[in-house]
């Protein structure tokens, strides 16, 4: 990028990269990003407390070289905190809106939009990674379990390359910056609470993450959904996520802050499947913060 001149935050945002780059080989040595298959890069810009985010169709990479054994020297909580952050990628790629295609859909927005292709990957995810992330993180060396996992955030990083990701990930970004914590950890701390709020707005694909989980019972929808968020919250609170806000390290008077910069990610606000705005957010992040889902009960 940095031979097109000018410094790369005059390409923060969407579609600001101006040209294709030089062809990209990405070999991921942590299964979690995705990064190896989508249009995005993650930036830490030193005059901005914040990380920002460069999305463009011309930074997916050419090729990608996922092998498992490049992961092996991760240490627990590295691969658990990776591991969490692809599954928050599938679970918000099934989960995004959908949005209607036209011929101006790809001229503006990176993210087009789930469909029925990034459904296909993001429930392949979902399942890898279930199988294989506690497993990782308890026993490094196993590598059957190191490749689930890789596999899934592969499929992840071509789900939410298409869908985008939304609320979850809007909140890491002011939260992980005044806690100074992982992204990964942010965003998997967060989704429990994020898809409480949803659920009304995404029974449906909620539902299919329980079953893509192994979590579901019958076929009611609603009460499937409620499985699936029981489960991912299960899942992260044993491979050591924080389960609430506090713990993660946010003080009570971040709240406002991180919820009135949240929506400064318009690209995943706009993606989330029920629609956001800063009392929204800050109804998230109160819920997250005291550990209570049942705080977002009145507002569904
Ligand atoms: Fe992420």
């Amino acid at each position: 990028m940095i031979a097109h001149g000018g410094s790369p935050r005059d390409y923060f945002g969407e579609f600001k990269v101006p040209g294709p780059v030089v062809p990209l080989i990405a070999v991921p040595t942590t299964a979690g990003t995705g990064s190896e298959a989508t249009p995005v890069a993650v930036v830490a810009d030193s005059e901005r407390i914040l990380k920002v985010g460069i999305a463009s169709p011309f930074l997916i990479p050419h090729t990608a070289i996922c092998d498992p054994e490049l992961t092996l020297t991760c240490p627990a909580g590295l691969t658990a905190i990776a591991g969490a952050d692809a599954l928050t990628h599938a679970i918000e790629a099934l989960t995004a809106l959908a949005r209607p295609i036209d011929g101006q859909t790809t001229h503006e927005h990176v993210f087009v939009g789930k469909n029925a292709l990034s459904d296909t990957y993001a429930r392949q995810a979902i399942s890898h990674i279930t199988d294989g992330l506690a497993r990782a993180v308890k026993s490094g060396d196993d590598m059957a379990a190191r490749e689930s996992v890789m596999l899934g955030a592969l499929l992840a990083g071509m789900a939410f390359g298409v869908s985008g990701t939304a609320a979850a990930h809007a909140l890491q970004y002011p939260v992980g910056a005044v806690t100074h914590t992982a992204h990964g950890a942010g965003v998997a701390c967060l989704l429990p609470y994020v898809m409480h709020f949803n659920r009304s707005h995404a029974v449906k694909s909620m539902a299919e993450v329980a079953v893509a989980m192994g979590a579901a019972a019958g076929h009611d929808d609603a009460a499937n959904a409620e499985r699936a968020i029981a489960a991912v919250a299960s899942l992260f609170g044993a491979i050591g996520i924080p389960r609430d806000l506090a713990a993660l390290g946010l003080s009570e008077n971040q709240q406002d802050w991180c919820a009135e910069q949240s929506m400064g990610a318009a690209r995943l606000v706009k993606n989330n499947p029920r629609p956001l705005d800063v009392a929204a957010m800050r109804t998230i992040i109160g819920a997250a913060f005291a550990g209570r889902r049942d705080l977002l009960d009145a507002d569904n």
